[in-house]
């Protein structure tokens, strides 16, 4: 897989950067060229055949960071293959099913024609950032529900998927 993927994320306590990492990890052994970054650092999305953007759950809402991107960037995603994802439940729930997206990432992978939306647990542990984050440490309901396994299962359907496009446009008669 020669093709160039960014996968860009908005987090406010690192975990989401961590998936992100995660998951670019398995691209790049799938063969695939990988940038990560956060996405309020990314300029131009020329250099890339496709994006993946994560983002935080905080109050019922993608991360700020990621919604702004899409917004930036509308126009070259609408071009490109996009998959997204969220983390967020701080229980074993995503594990265990598929959680739906919320309603604004609902509409963006609807107005980016998204391959896929897929919702994975969040961490929340000492050291978050933020009283509502402090309050929910302190009554015991922090912890990591990072399921890297299943993480890595999906980036490796993704890399899949990105090959496939990679061998129907190689496979193209030229012009
Ligand atoms: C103030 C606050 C609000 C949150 N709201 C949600 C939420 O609405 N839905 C959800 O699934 N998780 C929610 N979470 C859990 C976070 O999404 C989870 O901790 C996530 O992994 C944080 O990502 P980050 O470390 O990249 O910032 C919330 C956490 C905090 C501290």
């Amino acid at each position: 897989m020669s093709r160039k993927v960014l996968v860009a994320y908005g987090t406010t306590n690192g975990s989401t950067a961590q998936i992100a990492e995660a998951v670019a990890d398995v691209l790049r052994k799938k063969g695939a060229s990988v940038d990560t970054a956060p996405a309020g650092s990314v300029d131009d999305l020329a250099p890339y055949d496709a994006v993946i953007v994560g983002g935080a759950l905080y109050t019922g809402r993608w991360h700020k960071d990621a919604r702004r991107f899409v917004r930036r960037h509308r126009r070259a995603l609408s071009k490109l293959p996009v998959w997204l994802f969220s983390s967020g439940p701080l229980d074993p729930s995503a594990s265990e099913r598929d959680i739906p997206p919320v309603p604004g990432v609902r509409r963006i992978t609807a107005l980016l024609d998204a391959q896929e939306h897929v919702t994975f647990g969040g961490c929340l542990q000492e050291g978050a950032s933020g009283f509502v984050a402090r309050m929910i440490l302190w009554n015991g309901k922090g912890g990591d529900f990072r399921d890297f396994p299943a993480i890595e299962r999906w980036a490796t359907r993704v890399a899949t998927e990105i090959r496939r496009a990679e061998d129907v446009i190689g496979g193209e008669e030229p012009a």
